[in-house]
């Protein structure tokens, strides 16, 4: 086996153990274990066949016989740093990390603040009801939610005073600390577009304020075309689906859409009787 297969394997065994809860003794990483470490789609792209990862060591560590493309490797090296990340007070109170998952290299790439309890309690972006709403969005959208990627501003759960209770947004410098690992991520996934959910993702990214002024419009991170919209709570507070502000964040997903070419799904741009 090479050293950097070595490294790599090594990174992601750190990253199991992170989200197993449990101290387990050795692992055996399988190629499933790799693909639900990113929740990465089985699709063809993802993952090219190739030839075995290297000659068998003493323990079988791949069991497959197909090679994860090398985002998925560089994602999964990236979680597993983050796994053990000690940069900002926010690794004292989570229960487990949240890179972030999704399609390794996928054209559309949404950001939100950070992880909340539910989040928290699964290392999985978006899964409370915040990312219900965002996956019937994503699916209006004429896309699966394993087709693009979903992360955060920061990848450790926030909470007042540091209790574990109640969520709230990150703080300027959490956001600085956990921001190059979105970098490191953003630059493997290289997603056409960057849609920033709320003020938090707004301000983190450009430097801008006023998601209420700003949505809808072009601007960029770096090189990156960045689409600023409204954050799924906010919109649940709003009354959820189907209400003024989610036809808001529904044109601003059509202008996404028409950015990159997809077709702009008919029967969505209606708005409902008010
Ligand atoms: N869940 C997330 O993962 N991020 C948010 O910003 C809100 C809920």
């Amino acid at each position: 086996m090479t050293k950097s297969l070595i490294e790599t394997l090594t990174a992601l065994e750190a990253h199991l153990h992170a989200l197993r809860e449990t101290d387990p003794g050795p692992l055996n990483i399988s190629r499933k274990d790799i693909s639900e470490l990113t929740s990465i789609p089985p699709s063809p792209a993802a993952t090219p066949p190739g030839k075995p990862l290297g000659a068998p060591a003493k323990k079988t560590i791949v069991s497959s016989s197909e090679r994860p493309s090398p985002s998925t490797v560089q994602l999964s090296e990236i979680a597993a740093r983050i796994a053990v990340c000690t940069r900002c007070p926010l690794q004292s109170t989570r229960t487990k990390t949240v890179p972030g998952q999704g399609h390794p290299q996928p054209e559309l790439l949404f950001i939100g603040e950070g992880p909340g309890s539910e989040e928290d309690q699964q290392g999985l972006a978006f899964v409370g009801r915040s990312g219900a709403l965002l996956t019937r969005l994503i699916e209006r959208m004429g896309l699966a939610r394993d087709q693009v990627f979903i992360a955060n501003m920061v990848k450790c759960r926030p909470t007042e005073k540091g209790e574990g209770r109640k969520d709230r947004p990150p703080a300027p410098e959490e956001i600085e600390a956990c921001l190059p690992y979105l970098r490191q991520q953003i630059a493997v996934l290289r997603p056409k577009v960057i849609i920033s959910l709320g003020n938090v993702a707004l301000e983190g990214l450009t430097g801008l304020k006023g998601i209420t002024r700003l949505r809808g419009k072009w601007l960029k991170f770096e090189t990156t075309d960045l689409m600023p919209t409204y954050h799924p709570s906010f919109l649940l507070r709003g009354g959820g689906d189907d209400k003024a502000r989610y036809w808001e964040v529904w044109d601003d997903m059509c202008e996404v859409l028409r950015r990159i070419s997809r077709p702009v799904p008919e029967i969505h741009t209606r708005r409902p009787e008010s």
